[in-house]
């Protein structure tokens, strides 16, 4: 008898541990990979994070907000208020529901990871004041980000530009980022030239794109197109792109949150859709249709052209010719005055005028025309070729830019290396006809064109 009930309890403990092996292998490869403890910090919660400020259309009137939080919490609020010297803010508090999405992504390195992201957008702002704001809903709130509204009748433009961040963003592009902010507070916006992550949809990648922007994101409202790592290989824009961004949505039908404008008084300010450029021909003309008509019908002083892939590339075998071919006579014929690029983990900068037209090896750079600029803000690094459309150029050089457009007719642009010395400067003086006359402020030093760790 007892040997029979050490039978049935041997089998019970064999039954049991054999279905917990089979759940526990289940789940493996439901999930194929483990989480590890770095990984696990970037998984949603009821707290919101992932919180970011974006330019809006009315870039003096509102400022946009996205965030996110787990499934547990599928609703949101922004409230907000002008900033005061203490808590009195708290008797002013707005409060605006925002609009919820769900979001379930999977990459091969991730589980799938289920999100809700939040996005609204605050309004009634008045131009140089500061306001505070929060997002949550309940009793999960973030923190209290107090941000300044531009004020460019005071004091003009200020913005970076960041060229790819793509690869180590957590553990390098972060000090590049939080070395440019904490030299330069007084800024109004960032700028991301594309390529912010490698892998489009790799929810952990992105998760170190916010973690290493921190409250910088929250509180200095960006800009950003996408490169060609937003994009999968079936040509799908990242799934994270437009949840966890709220950008403008006034680009050609097709290209919402990617092609776009923001209009200043005395800037405008466009992102064009480079993928879709390369891989769509229908998307390219309505890109080159929509950038005419914006541009044929603006009476601003500048123009800036955020495009992730450059008209002028500064590496071996790269040679955007058929961008030049649809692109280029809008730069010249509209006078565009700065075209923001990356893709090329280079620098390199050069006025092209409208009558350079040759091949990438014959154009020359000149003393009119448009401001080509490529730069790269991460790690991956390739050499720059010395190519004659170029004026100033680094190699393997973690870069980012301070750009300042005045209202008294004058465009300064400064290029700091990661180590927050300036590399290069340039001044554009804009003339009665729209034309620039370039000033060079090089500093006195060698071009950076080996490898500098
Ligand atoms: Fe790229």
């Amino acid at each position: 008898m007892k040997i029979k009930i050490k039978v049935i309890v041997h089998l019970f403990f064999l039954t049991v541990g054999a279905l917990g092996i089979f759940l526990v292998s289940h789940a493996q490869s439901e999930n194929k990979v483990s989480v590890n403890d770095l990984n696990r910090t970037y998984l949603p919660s009821k707290v919101p994070d992932r919180v970011i400020l974006n330019l809006s259309d009315e870039p003096l009137k509102s400022v946009a907000v996205n965030w996110r939080t787990s499934v547990q919490e599928k609703n949101g609020e922004v409230q907000w208020a002008e900033a005061t010297v203490g808590t009195g803010f708290l008797d002013q508090v707005k409060t605006k529901k925002a609009n919820s999405e769900f979001l379930s992504v999977r990459h091969d390195e991730n589980p799938t990871i289920e999100s809700y992201y939040h996005a609204a957008t605050i309004s009634d702002l008045e131009p140089g004041k500061s306001y505070v704001y929060r997002v949550g809903y309940g009793e999960f709130w973030s923190e209290w980000f107090q941000f300044d509204m531009p004020d460019p009748s005071e004091r003009g433009l200020t913005f970076f530009y960041f060229g790819d961040a793509q690869n180590g963003v957590r553990d390098h592009w972060s000090r590049l980022l939080r070395q440019a902010y904490l030299r330069h507070p007084q800024i109004d916006f960032s700028l991301h030239a594309g390529d912010l992550i490698n892998r489009y949809n790799n929810d952990f990648e992105w998760g170190e794109w916010f973690g290493a922007g921190g409250f910088i994101h929250a509180t200095v409202p960006s800009m950003m197109t996408p490169g060609n790592h937003e994009y999968g290989k079936d040509e799908q824009l990242s799934p994270q792109w437009r949840p966890q961004f709220n950008l403008p949505l006034n680009g050609p039908a097709g290209t919402e949150e990617t092609c776009y404008q923001v209009n200043f008084p005395h800037v405008k300010m466009i992102s064009l859709n480079a993928e879709e450029i390369e891989e769509s021909p229908y998307l390219k003309q309505k890109q080159v249709e929509w950038l005419d008509s914006i541009l044929t019908h603006d009476s601003r002083e500048w123009t800036v052209i955020t495009i992730h892939h450059p008209f002028y590339s500064t590496k071996d075998n790269r040679d955007n010719k058929d961008l030049r071919k649809h692109f280029k006579p809008l730069m010249d014929k509209h006078q565009v005055d700065l075209v923001l690029q990356g893709h090329d983990h280079g620098y390199g900068r050069g006025m092209v005028g409208a009558s350079e037209n040759g091949d990438i090896t014959e154009v020359q750079a000149g003393e009119e025309g448009t401001m080509y600029v490529v730069s790269m803000a991460g790690i991956k690094m390739y050499e720059v070729l010395d190519l004659p459309w170029m004026q100033r150029r680094a190699s393997l050089t973690q870069m980012y830019q301070l750009i300042h457009v005045s209202l008294e007719g004058v465009l300064s642009f400064e290029a700091y290396t990661a180590d927050g010395n300036l590399y290069d400067a340039f001044e554009l003086h804009k003339g009665p006809d729209g034309k620039n006359k370039r000033i060079d402020k090089i500093p006195d030093i060698p071009e950076y064109l080996e490898s500098r760790k």
